[in-house]
C-alpha cells in the first residue's frame, strides 16, 4: 500500500515524499517585487515537503505591486527566486513556481500608473481589499480585448521561461480561486460574446491556450495547474455547469501529460462540502493517458485523511496550506503523528520575521 511517505515521481519531477506545501502568499517580497533572502529563509526551512509550491506570483509589469507580493518578469526577481531555489535545493527540497495573474482583484491604486485591472469582464466587484494604506473598493476592470489575449498569452509562457531560469523544478499555472483564468472560466465572470465567453469550449479557451504555451516552451514534465471547481473565494459564482466545464477542461488537458494537477476541495480555506462535486471525474479523466502525472488534493486535510487519500489511490499528493506556516517541519510531525503548533494568524501577510520564519521544530 502506497504512503504518504513514499517517494514519487511526476512529469519530470521526483519528490521524496507526497506531502506538498501548497501555495500561500505572505506579502515579504522586496521593493520591486524582488524576493529576499527572508523569503530564501522561510523556504529552506520547509524544505522537507515532497513539493513546495511557492506563493502566487505576478507574471507580469501590468499587473504588479498586490502589496509586497513577488513577481517573475524582471532580472532582480529572478536573481532572488535564484536564492530561493538554491536554498530549497541545498537541503535536497523540489520547488515550483505558482504564475498568477490577479485579473479584476485589485484596485488601481496600486498599479504603476494607477490603471484598472484587466480581465474577461467590465464587472466590477464592490468588495474591498487592503491597498497601499487602507481598504478600498476593488476598480472597474476594463474587459480584455481579443487582439489583446496573445499577449496574455506570451507574458505567461516567459514567465515560465523566468521561472526555470531561476531554478525552479517546473510551473503551477494558478487556474483557481477567482484570478484571471479562473474569471475565463466561470460564467459569472465571463459574459463576453466573443470565442472567449459562452459555451465552455469557449470559456476554457484561454486557459488552454496558455497551457499549451508553457508547454511549448517548458515540457509538460515541469508544468501543472491549480483548479478550485467550486470555490466562491474572490467573488466568482457557483457556475450551474462546474461539472461538465471542469470534465471538459481536464480532458482536453489530458494528452498533454502535465506533471501534476493540483485540486482544492470545496472553499478554499473553508467548508469542503460547499457544493456536490465529483472530483473522482476529474481524476481518471487526467489519468486516463497519464498514469505518471500526480493529481494533488487540497483544502482541510488532516493527517488521518492525507494517509487515507494516499492509500486508497484516490490521491497521488496532498497539499497542506496553514499547517506548513507553522510547522516548518511538518512531514517529520506528520511522520511521528507529533502535535502541530498553532497558527498566529496575525502575520500572515505582514510582520517580517515575525510569524514568519520564528516557527520552531521538533526539539528531538
Ligand atoms: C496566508 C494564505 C495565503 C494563500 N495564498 C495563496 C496563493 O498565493 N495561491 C493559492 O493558490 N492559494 C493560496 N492560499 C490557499 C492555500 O493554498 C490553501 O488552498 C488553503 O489554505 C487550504 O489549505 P489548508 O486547509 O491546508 O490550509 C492561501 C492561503 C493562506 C492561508
Amino acid at each position: 500500500m502506497t504512503s504518504l511517505f513514499d517517494p514519487i515521481r511526476f512529469g519530470d519531477i521526483s519528490a521524496a515524499n507526497r506531502i506538498v506545501m501548497a501555495p500561500m502568499a505572505r506579502n515579504r517580497a522586496g521593493p520591486g517585487q524582488v524576493p529576499t533572502s527572508l523569503m530564501a529563509t522561510y523556504y529552506e526551512q520547509r524544505a522537507s515537503a515532497g513539493l513546495i509550491v511557492s506563493e502566487a506570483t505576478q507574471i507580469s509589469a501590468d499587473d504588479k505591486e498586490h502589496l509586497d507580493t513577488p513577481g517573475i518578469y524582471s532580472d532582480e526577481q529572478r536573481a532572488g527566486w535564484r536564492r530561493v531555489t538554491g536554498a530549497v535545493h541545498a537541503k535536497g527540497g523540489r520547488i515550483v513556481l505558482q504564475l498568477w495573474h490577479l485579473g479584476r482583484i485589485w484596485p488601481a491604486s496600486l498599479q504603476q500608473y494607477g490603471q484598472p485591472p484587466l480581465s474577461s469582464t467590465e464587472r466590477r466587484t464592490n468588495r474591498r481589499t487592503f491597498a497601499v494604506k487602507e481598504l478600498e473598493v476593488f476598480s472597474e476592470p476594463l474587459a480584455l480585448r481579443l487582439d489583446e489575449l496573445p499577449h496574455i498569452v506570451i507574458e505567461y509562457r516567459q514567465a515560465a521561461r523566468n521561472a526555470i531560469d531561476a531554478g525552479f523544478d517546473g510551473v503551477e499555472v494558478h487556474c483557481a480561486n477567482g484570478h484571471l483564468l479562473d474569471q475565463f472560466l466561470r460564467h459569472s465572470t465571463n459574459p463576453r460574446r466573443d470565442i472567449y465567453g459562452g459555451p465552455k469550449e469557449n470559456r476554457a479557451r484561454l486557459p488552454l491556450e496558455v497551457i499549451n504555451a508553457i508547454v511549448a516552451e517548458i515540457g509538460a514534465g515541469r508544468t501543472g495547474l491549480r483548479l478550485s471547481p467550486v470555490s466562491p473565494v474572490n467573488f466568482v459564482k457557483q457556475d450551474s455547469d462546474a461539472q461538465s466545464l471542469f470534465n471538459y477542461f481536464v480532458e482536453q488537458l489530458a494528452s498533454l501529460k502535465l506533471a501534476f494537477i493540483h485540486v482544492i476541495e470545496g472553499a478554499t480555506g473553508g467548508p469542503r462540502d460547499v457544493a456536490p462535486f465529483d472530483y473522482a471525474a476529474l481524476r481518471s479523466r487526467f489519468k486516463r493517458c497519464n498514469e505518471q502525472g500526480a493529481w494533488i488534493v487540497n483544502n482541510g486535510y488532516t493527517r488521518a485523511m492525507a494517509i487515507e487519500a494516499i492509500a486508497s489511490g484516490e490521491a497521488d499528493m496532498v497539499a497542506f496550506g496553514k499547517p506548513f506556516i507553522s510547522n516548518p517541519d511538518l512531514v517529520n510531525r506528520l511522520r511521528l503523528d507529533a502535535p502541530l503548533a498553532a497558527l498566529n494568524s496575525d502575520y500572515l501577510h505582514r510582520g517580517g520575521a515575525i510569524g514568519y520564519i520564528d516557527y520552531p521544530t521538533l526539539n528531538l
